[in-house]
């Protein structure tokens, strides 16, 4: 079988590379030519774990390889959609640009009976629309449309891509070609128990934007827990260990902080309440701009306690510990992170950041910030130190050996994950995130 993969950002890349691993001939295709040509040599243009030496295999099997035009995809049977929905310019609504081009690209070159597979992130509805471009466009071909939402994290994109927790197909007609191909396709995973979901197209479509907005739900549920607990002076992290010991509510995603950002859950959100306004559910489009708003407001009360702890120190000095939105990635995509960084340089504050592998990109989006280019760089004469991004080296840094560089041992521990008491004991002062029992 012959697949083609068409978008080579993080879901292409990953698929594509996954693909050839199980042993299909797979052409990745992306309009960047920067991009094909560094694909080509083998090099990822970001940190996955894992998938540069599947990148590699695949590559020296000769079983994979990266173009620029879509004609390259003329002969497959099968085709994998992975091009970017981005937040639109002018609204909260997904951009769909690139999907529909592809959709009229594939139907131009289009030369046998094929399946196309949409794994972007769309609103309900766009896969039946994509289902009439291609067969308004390709003459003389059977075409059959499916779709087969991604569910992967990043950091474990290749483990989330071959063993998933679950596979959704999305179809036109349960009889039809797409089944059985897509069978073929995710032969290895069915055969190890993931379970299979075989639905209509509009539940394959809002299976993806549900979970993510589910999850992003549960984040900022237990961030309204947190301001609750601050305000009452209660523990979010024992609440979130009680709540979680409930099997129907499980403890995952339920870690207070600075809330949630990156390429997917804020956008994500804020597509599918553009959509819940369009198909006339303003309650559920409601509900999804209080989990954005809650969201957005976990970034300002860590922006307020920072400049809190700086007024009552009469100090200006703040080391930033992390700039990515997640640890174990370099993505800085709408990074809570940053855009706390960004407001406390905005209030005149005088910023270190270090972040252990994020400062590349960090420094492309937000030049106007000082980094540092350690961990004690960064917090050299801080009057305030602020822990954003729960990187692992984060843990190990000793307490009382960074109270010593320190002007002021002022700790705002914005993920919760420093071992508060042990800082304490070291002489700092503490404050976490609804932590409040613990102050
Ligand atoms: C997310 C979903 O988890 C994936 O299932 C989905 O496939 C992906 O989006 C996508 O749509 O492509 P990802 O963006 O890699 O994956 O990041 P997550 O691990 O979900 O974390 C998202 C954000 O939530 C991070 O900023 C993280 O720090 C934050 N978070 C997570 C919390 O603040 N608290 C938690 O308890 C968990």
């Amino acid at each position: 079988m012959r697949i083609s993969v068409i978008g080579t950002g993080y879901l292409g890349a990953t698929h594509a590379a996954c693909l050839a691993s199980l042993g299909f001939e797979v052409v990745g295709i992306d309009t960047s030519a920067d991009k094909v040509a560094a694909l080509s040599r083998g090099e990822l243009p970001f940190r996955e774990p894992g998938l540069p030496a599947m990148l590699a295999a695949g590559l020296a099997s000769g079983r994979l390889r990266f173009s620029t035009g879509l004609s390259a995809a003329a002969d497959c049977d099968v085709h994998f959609i992975c091009v970017g929905t981005p937040q639109s310019r002018t609204g909260l609504s997904a951009d769909l640009t690139a999907v529909f081009g592809v959709a009229r690209g594939l139907g131009d070159i289009i030369e046998r009976d094929c399946l196309i597979v949409g794994k972007s992130t769309v609103p309900v509805g766009t896969a039946a629309a994509i289902a009439d471009v291609v067969r308004s466009t390709c003459a003389g071909h059977e075409v059959a449309v499916a779709w087969n939402p991604e569910f992967l994290r990043e950091g474990h994109a290749v483990a989330d891509t071959l063993r998933p927790d679950r596979l959704v197909f999305g179809v036109e007609h349960r009889d039809g070609s797409a089944v059985p191909l897509l069978r073929q396709v995710y032969a290895e995973a069915l055969a190890s128990g993931v379970p299979l979901h075989i639905t209509d197209l509009p539940t394959a479509e809002l299976a993806k934007t549900a979970a993510n907005a589910f999850l992003a739900t549960k984040i900022s549920f237990i961030n309204a827990m947190a301001e609750l607990s601050d305000l009452a002076g209660a523990d979010v992290v024992a609440l979130a260990d009680v709540l979680g010991d409930d099997t129907r509510i499980g403890r995952r995603f339920l870690d207070a902080g600075v809330g949630f950002g990156g390429g997917c859950l804020p956008k994500d959100i804020r597509a599918l309440g553009a959509r819940a306004l369009e198909l006339g559910a303003p309650a559920t489009a409601r509900l999804l701009g209080e989990v954005d708003d809650i969201n957005q407001q976990a970034r300002t009360r860590v922006v307020d306690a920072v400049l809190a702890r700086l007024r009552a120190v009469d100090g200006n000095r703040v080391a930033v510990l992390g700039a990515t939105f997640k640890p174990m990635s370099d993505d800085v995509r709408d990074s809570p992170a940053l855009a706390v960084a960004g407001r406390l340089l905005g209030r005149g504050c005088d910023l270190r950041v270090f972040d252990p592998e994020g400062a590349r990109n960090a420094r492309a989006q937000r030049p106007d910030l000082t980094f540092a280019a350690s961990i004690d760089a960064a917090l050299a004469d801080a009057d305030v130190v602020v822990h954003l991004t729960e990187w692992p080296q984060f843990r190990e840094i000793d307490p009382a050996a960074a109270a010593g560089r320190v002007r002021h041992p002022i700790l705002v521990d914005a993920r919760n994950t420093l071992d508060q008491v042990r800082w304490r004991a070291a002489g700092w002062t503490v404050q976490g995130v609804g932590r409040g029992a613990c102050a």
